[in-house]
């Protein structure tokens, strides 16, 4: 490999939020963090040295976008997902929270109601109640190996709640599924038929063990009533320099969101996260082609531990998450959580932030090197 994954890197007192110490466990320590999703690997030497390159001048001042960084984009996505984008669909911000946040407000008003497929990235209820629209909730269904849209329950929500807006996530964090293109034209057809407006969460879509589709790349119906939300700091774990595009094919929902964006005074993407996206686009591929084998493997590595064990993982499509089935522990959520901490000192995300169907599971990143998540394991069993 060319790239580094394996070394292991000292985070602590670093200001880093994975590092800080639990809040309900401050007495902890030692605990091995897997819960928030950011990687403990450094990010594409090519990007670190195009940041290295934009700060040596030592003056940041304002900053544009230029041609380079809309034709960076536009190409990565044509390439790896087939979707064409056209530049003026494209509105840059500074987050994809930050994007949906806006989006959300744009496109609905208070008392709407806004549809979420739970277990789903918790963030996208409390946005959702924080703007005082009404959460609706469709329930994924598991068969348990895999999860599946209830696209009756969907359909029957939207009729029932008169929703006006699906925010969907795509891939799926936490369950790591990513979607099949039939799968999505039904989620497209069902929306459309009942004028739902799409804001799709696409953060995770470069980190994938098979195609993903972008929403809007399906048909022209799609783009038209879709919002993605898509940015690299996933991707190249650059999270803490912030960055993310709005694509939207549509002029009026493109208008409404940029208008909601412009009113905030704020969300522009700054100097550095212009340079490390360009440099991402530009330089790489091969870092994330080799970032992938190493997450494949370190699932693999997961499932195979715990094979025979009360804790069943369940094989990700995509996303550096796991989604850990630990019903047969026989505990509660807080007793969960509680194990995992004080006895296995691992700190996951408890299943239950992520809503309906999160109860008995457990959320473990494993984009971190081998050695740590081999610890990490061994601690687990040694208490099973
Ligand atoms: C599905 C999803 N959306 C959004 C985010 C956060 O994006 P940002 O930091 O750009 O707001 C995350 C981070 O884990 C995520 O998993």
């Amino acid at each position: 490999m060319k790239y580094d994954f394996d070394t292991v890197y000292n985070r602590k007192n670093t200001n880093s939020i994975k590092y800080k110490k639990h809040p309900r466990y401050p007495d902890v320590s030692d605990v091995i963090p897997m819960w928030v999703a950011d990687m403990d690997f450094k990010t594409a030497p090519e990007i670190t040295d195009a940041l290295q390159s934009a700060s040596e001048c030592g003056i940041f001042g304002y900053t544009e976008l230029d041609d380079e960084y809309y034709d960076l984009l536009i190409k990565w996505n044509k390439k790896r997902f087939g979707f064409d984008i056209k530049r003026d669909w494209i509105v840059p911000c500074e987050g994809v929270l930050f994007g949906i946040s806006a989006a959300i407000r744009a496109l609905s008003k208070a008392g709407d109601s806004v549809l979420i497929m739970q277990p789903v990235y918790h963030p996208f209820l409390n946005i959702i109640k924080s703007l005082k629209r009404r959460p609706v909730v469709s329930v994924l269904n598991f068969d348990g190996q895999k999860y599946y849209i209830d696209f009756n329950d969907l359909e029957n929500r939207i009729v029932e709640e008169n929703v006006k807006l699906l925010l969907f996530c795509s891939p799926h964090n936490p369950v790591s599924r990513v979607w099949d293109k039939e799968e999505l034209c039904n989620v497209v057809n069902i929306c459309k038929r009942h004028n739902v407006i799409i804001v799709s969460d696409e953060i995770h879509s470069d980190l994938v063990f098979k195609n993903h589709f972008p929403a809007a790349s399906l048909s022209k119906e799609a783009a038209d009533i879709t919002v993605a939300v898509t940015s690299v700091t996933k991707t190249f774990n650059l999270a803490g320099i912030k960055g993310a595009n709005l694509i939207i094919a549509n002029t009026d929902i493109r208008n409404k969101t940029e208008r909601e964006i412009l009113s905030t005074c704020a969300g522009e993407m700054g100097i550095m996260s212009a340079a490390a996206a360009k440099a991402a686009y530009r330089h790489g591929e091969e870092w994330l082609q080799q970032l992938l084998k190493y997450l494949k493997s370190n699932a693999d590595y997961v499932i195979e531990s715990f094979e025979n064990t009360k804790i069943k993982p369940i094989a990700p499509e995509g996303t550096y998450l796991m989604w850990l089935d630990c019903r047969k522990l026989g505990l509660n959520s807080r007793e969960l959580e509680e194990f995992f901490i004080r006895d296995c000192g691992v700190w996951m995300s408890s299943g239950f932030i992520f809503g309906e169907g999160g109860n008995g599971f457990m959320r473990m990143n494993i984009a971190c090197p081998k050695s740590v998540l081999e610890k990490a394991i061994t601690q687990i069993k040694k208490r099973l």
